[in-house]
């Protein structure tokens, strides 16, 4: 119960810096908000950057997709973004998709 209210105070103050979607629930659940901020670096290149740089890419959606669940490194850096093997391909999807809005 505590959790969910945390969860909920969290999607509010999201909401309120313009960053609420249905979505967002799935990266919260998928813990890449660890990684990941709209437009502050962490370990990770942030979603405005991402969203960005594949604005033109028409296979970016697959390309992203398969880089989520798989993982690797060398695009943004020597970090590397780990592999989610308990992420299901649909959800990879999705999120990938989402990512690609949060210009
Ligand atoms: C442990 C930290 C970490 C976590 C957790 C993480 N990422 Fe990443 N992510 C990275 C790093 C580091 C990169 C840069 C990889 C590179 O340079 O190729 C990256 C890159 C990306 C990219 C761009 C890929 C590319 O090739 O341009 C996307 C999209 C992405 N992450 C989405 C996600 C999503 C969605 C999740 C949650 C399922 C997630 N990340 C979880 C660290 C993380």
């Amino acid at each position: 119960m505590k959790k969910l209210v945390r969860l909920l105070v969290f999607l509010c103050l999201t909401g309120a810096v313009g960053f609420v979607h249905a979505d967002d629930a799935l990266l919260i659940k998928s813990n890449c908000l660890a990684c990941h901020a709209l437009d502050k670096r962490k370990y990770g290149p942030t979603f405005n950057e991402i969203a960005s740089k594949y604005a033109n890419d028409g296979k970016a959606v697959e390309k992203l997709a398969k880089k989520i669940k798989v993982g690797g490194k060398g695009v943004w850096g020597d970090d590397e973004m780990p592999s989610q093997p308990n992420l299901s391909k649909a959800d990879a999807l999705i999120l990938a998709k989402h990512v690609l809005t949060l210009k």
